[in-house]
């Protein structure tokens, strides 16, 4: 039996395979907040696997305190920027992800947040439980069609991708893209067009981001791609917030330079900076865009399943390398 220290409740039943053949400790947050630093540095000690969440900061100070029994850190998001990649392949340890299982979820949500948006959804909510709404009129809450126009897809993996399809065959919009790693077959399936980061910025009607938040990727997104935007454009974030400078995307949207952004995840969150909540052409949610039932349960099973084969000696199905 191995010890596995999990630093959340987590939904489903996926846990209780876990539990039937390891010794297994779960954080229970009273508040919904993140596990408290020193508690997590306390209970990790002796332990041969960490299940942590995408808020757990994992990195040499955690390997210290848990001591050279660690074998595996399984995270429960596809996302990883939250561990230390090489420090842990340096001590041998394994790091795992949930490719896949949470792709359809944050796709849905990207298409929540640029509906919601582009045809102020939450501002009309807001209008009509206020008891504004007096008379139907040919100029009341306009919003921008997505029929015809450009959708700039930066990134393009399994949720770019997906992004990008739904935005072709499911809006009728054009596309154009940015990504590493340039893909043909795509371009011509989805009669794409590859560009540089800054003509996309210039040409996309919505600029939606799906790259990981790496050194190279931080503040991908700053005054000067915000300045190529056109005044019209919208920007769409449920990939990782500190792609984009905050402060300079709060001053892009206050001057107009760009008209409004659908926003699941920020630079410092769970804070968010205060002048976007008090904008109406902004529509904000608190990083939700794999809050699916089916999404979070399989992400479970997954980050079960990866404990369970490096635990076992196996080469786990999800694992992460330092890139
Ligand atoms: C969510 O943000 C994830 O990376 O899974
Ligand atoms: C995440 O699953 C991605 O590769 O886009």
């Amino acid at each position: 039996m191995a010890k596995v220290y999990v630093t959340r409740e987590l939904p489903g039943t996926a846990l209780d395979t876990l539990k039937r053949v390891h010794e297994v400790e779960v954080y229970q947050s009273t508040d919904g907040g993140a596990i408290p630093r020193e508690i997590l540095l306390e209970k990790v000690r002796g332990v041969e696997a960490i299940l942590p969440l995408l808020t757990d900061k994992i990195d040499s100070e955690v390997f210290e305190a848990a001591g050279d029994t660690l074998q595996v850190v399984a995270n429960y998001a596809v996302g990883y920027d939250n561990i230390d990649v090489g420090e842990a392949s340096r001590r041998g340890i394994v790091v795992t992800n949930t490719p896949g299982v949470l792709t359809e979820a944050v796709v849905e949500h990207t298409w929540a947040l640029v509906l919601s948006v582009v045809r102020r959804v939450v501002e009309a909510d807001t209008y009509t439980r206020a008891g504004k709404y007096r008379a139907w009129g040919p100029g009341l809450f306009l919003g921008m069609q997505l029929e015809g126009k450009v959708m700039g897809i930066v990134g393009l993996g399994r949720i770019g991708t997906l992004v990008a399809q739904r935005a072709r065959r499911g809006f009728e919009m054009s596309l154009v893209y940015h990504t590493r790693h340039r893909n043909e077959e795509f371009e011509k399936e989805f009669e794409a067009d590859y560009v540089s980061l800054n003509e996309l910025l210039s040409r996309a009607d919505v600029v939606s981001l799906h790259v990981p938040l790496t050194n190279e990727t931080r503040h991908l997104i700053g005054r000067d791609q915000l300045a190529k935007m056109k005044p019209a454009a919208y920007l769409i974030n449920t990939a990782r917030g500190a792609l984009v400078d905050e402060v300079a995307l709060v001053e892009a949207i206050e001057s107009g330079k760009i008209a409004g952004a659908g926003l699941d995840v920020f630079e410092f969150e769970p804070q968010v900076n205060e002048r976007l909540t008090t904008m109406d052409n902004v529509v904000l949610t608190p990083h939700i865009a794999s809050a699916t039932v089916e999404a979070r349960e399989e992400m479970v099973r997954m980050t079960v399943s990866n404990i369970l084969a490096v635990l076992a000696g196996k080469e786990p199905e999800n694992l992460v390398t330092a890139s």
